[in-house]
């Protein structure tokens, strides 16, 4: 299939991508496996309770759920770790926690991205103080070489070079969430005045 078609439509901010690294039939794939291997993992659990870092991981945890073949309850954590550029801030704020009781729960936090590790690592912290049965992570991109932290994804769907890439859940200044594969945006794009 050409990287840039879409079985959802057409979308022509496909054009703002310099490359694509990761295409839509690509992350379709990838999904399915995942959600095997995470079905697979919690064999011996009744429920799993999937916490979504929104927004960056609204599509992926969408999509992911769909192939989890267990009870799932869901639940929403919106940490800030980025401003409107490329920079991280160095320590993530919590802005609206969960709603859900994780206590003996089997909880799956699930992210977009793994790149310093930074928020991945504060999210962890608060949640195991909610006394959860079982804590893992995953996440659908994985930039190993930068991490800061030492911590590890339990599931990865791709490991991806040290670009900043969109797509797919994954923004530059809000925008560019809706695009079905992930890139990496031409230079040009990557601030313009009206992004600010
Ligand atoms: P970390 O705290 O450095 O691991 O960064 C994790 C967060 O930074 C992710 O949840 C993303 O929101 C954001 N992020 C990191 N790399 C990228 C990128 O290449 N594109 C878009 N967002 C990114
Ligand atoms: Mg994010």
């Amino acid at each position: 299939m050409d990287p840039a078609s879409s079985t959802l439509g057409s979308f022509p901010m496909i054009e703002d991508l310099e490359s694509i690294f990761v295409t839509e039939q690509e992350i379709r794939e990838r999904i399915e496996i995942l959600g095997r291997e995470i079905t697979n993992t919690y064999t011996d659990a009744d429920e799993l309770t999937v916490i979504a870092i929104i927004n960056g991981a609204l599509l992926f945890t969408a999509d992911l759920v769909r192939h989890i073949d267990m009870p799932v309850r869901i639940d929403c954590m919106r940490v800030s770790s980025y401003r409107n550029d490329v920079n991280p801030v160095q320590e993530p704020e919590i802005i609206d926690m969960l709603r859900l009781d994780l206590e003996g729960a089997h909880v799956l936090i699930i992210d977009d991205i793994m790149d310093t590790g930074h928020t991945s690592r504060r999210v962890i912290e608060e949640i195991k103080k909610l006394k959860p049965a079982s804590v893992r992570f995953g996440v659908l991109l994985e930039k190993e070489g930068r991490r800061e932290v030492k911590v590890k994804p339990d599931f990865v769907g791709f490991q991806i070079p040290d670009e900043f890439v969109v797509g797919y859940g994954l923004d530059f200044a809000e925008r560019y969430r809706q695009l079905p594969c992930i890139g990496v945006l031409k230079p040009e794009l990557q601030n313009p005045p009206t992004f600010v």
